[in-house]
């Protein structure tokens, strides 16, 4: 990795998005056996009278899916780690997409079907989306454009306060 500071070749995009898990094995187990996701780096950190571990997955571009591993750092429940249901909002609602093709998706699917793990696709006009929810009970996506949508920032910001047209439901 350049430590070069006019190198502006990785200045946009994510680096890395963070997530506590609940049990660190098991979660390295899902991220790097079944999804594919290469562990690069851990850190091992005291924090106060307590610890955490901090763990970085490549998700196949340099930018990392990491994760924290707590003891007795300040966190009320090690375990409430669903960032949608916990706060009591739907599944679907907090989650992380991984962009992949067709192909890299269906093979995904295949290794999480032989380990026991429900998925479900939608199309949602633009891309097809496969999510599954993860031992912390977070929904992860793989996301294929089919093919993806055109940017129109003028529409973007005329439906920011826009209410449903119709009443289609999408559930
Ligand atoms: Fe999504």
């Amino acid at each position: 990795m350049s430590t070069d500071s006019s190198d502006t070749s990785q200045a946009a995009g994510f680096h890395h998005v963070a997530y506590a898990c609940r049990d660190i094995h098991e979660n390295h187990r899902f991220y790097e056996d079944l999804i594919g996701l290469e562990l690069v780096k851990t850190e091992v950190t005291p924090y106060g009278a307590g610890f955490f571990r901090h763990t970085f997955y490549d998700t196949g571009d340099g930018s990392c899916m990491a994760f924290f591993d707590l003891h007795g750092v300040g966190e009320a429940d090690k375990d409430r780690t669903d960032i949608s249901t916990g706060l009591g909002m739907p599944l679907w609602v907090n989650h992380i997409a991984l962009k992949r093709n067709a192909d890299q998706t269906a093979a995904i699917v295949e290794s999480l079907h032989e380990a026991g793990h429900g998925t479900y696709t939608l199309e949602h006009g633009w891309c097809r989306s496969t999510y599954v929810t993860d031992p912390n009970g977070i929904s992860l996506e793989f996301c294929v454009d089919t093919p993806g949508f055109e940017p129109d920032r003028q529409r973007a910001l005329e439906l920011l306060d826009a209410i449903p047209e119709s009443t289609v439901k999408i559930v």
